[in-house]
């Protein structure tokens, strides 16, 4: 069994081709209702997106609650650039014998603008060439550990995301403009149903979330705004380029 958890379909998309190639199935995490049975499984795979140099809540959560049994696991984060130290940090929760960065387009426009598009397609290219060989490695069971980890990982791992988890998580800084013509996506979108649509026009319920981005990034009219941050950058989801 294949678990994943994806904001902007990077995550989702590396866990569909590891599926495949690796003749498993992979799972969205948000949508079980309970916790799995997976007694009978060969191989445990956990695929998801780093936020902030760590492992996304929901991940971690279910990873705690996941039971613990004698089988080959591995774990695939997708990233921008760098990982830190998130799959070590994670295997202390769920123990990995494997674990391998993708680095993937970056989603996080609250911090920079997207990648370009020769750099979006270039990544995706080459991760796909990668995916090819982690999933010869899971095929084998092979012992990897592939991560950038960047620079400072450690300080980036602890302070900065503990930093992230504590205060940036914050959907006050949500809005939306005029352009928004009252579909209803973002409502549909959000995970943890943190909006509603109140005469039209989407209202944030809950006064933290996951960051995940989906909301912004997908908006078909661009007219979510993070703060002053987002205003002139562009927006990603990986079904615009594959
Ligand atoms: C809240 C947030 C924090 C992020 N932090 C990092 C980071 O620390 N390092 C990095 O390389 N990319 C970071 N990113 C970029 C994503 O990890 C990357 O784009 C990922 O592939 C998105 O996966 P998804 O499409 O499955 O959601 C961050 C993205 C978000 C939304
Ligand atoms: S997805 Fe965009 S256009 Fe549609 S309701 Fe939400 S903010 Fe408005
Ligand atoms: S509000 Fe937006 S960023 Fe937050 S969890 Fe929902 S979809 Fe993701």
């Amino acid at each position: 069994m294949i678990f994943y958890f994806s904001g902007t379909g990077n995550s989702k998309w590396v866990a569909k081709q590891i599926a495949e190639l690796t003749f498993d199935k992979a799972y969205n995490i948000m949508e079980f209702e309970e916790i799995p049975n997976i007694k009978d499984e060969k191989q445990i795979g956990f695929i998801f997106p780093i936020y902030a140099w760590g492992a996304p809540e929901p991940v971690l959560n279910f990873a705690k609650k996941l039971e613990n049994i004698n089988i080959f696991t591995f774990g695939i984060c997708t990233c921008g650039e760098e990982a830190g130290l998130a799959m070590k940090r994670f295997s202390k929760i769920y123990h990995l014998d494997s674990s391998y960065s993708l680095i993937m387009p970056n989603n996080y426009i609250i911090g920079t603008d997207i990648d370009e598009d020769r750099i979006i397609n270039n990544k995706i290219n080459n991760a796909y060439n990668k995916i090819k060989t982690i999933s010869t490695d899971i095929l084998n069971k092979n012992k990897v550990y592939d991560i950038e980890e960047g620079k400072f990982s450690k300080l980036k791992s602890t302070i900065f995301n503990f930093g992230f988890n504590k205060f940036a998580r914050t959907t006050r800084k949500f809005y939306v403009i005029d352009k928004c013509n009252g579909c209803g996506l973002c409502v549909k979108n959000c995970i943890i149903s943190a909006i509603q649509l109140i005469d039209k026009k989407p209202i944030w319920n809950k006064k933290l979330c996951y960051q995940c981005l989906r909301c912004i990034n997908e908006c078909p009219k661009q007219a979510i705004q993070y703060g002053k941050a987002t205003e002139n950058r562009n927006r990603y989801m990986i079904n615009r380029y594959i």
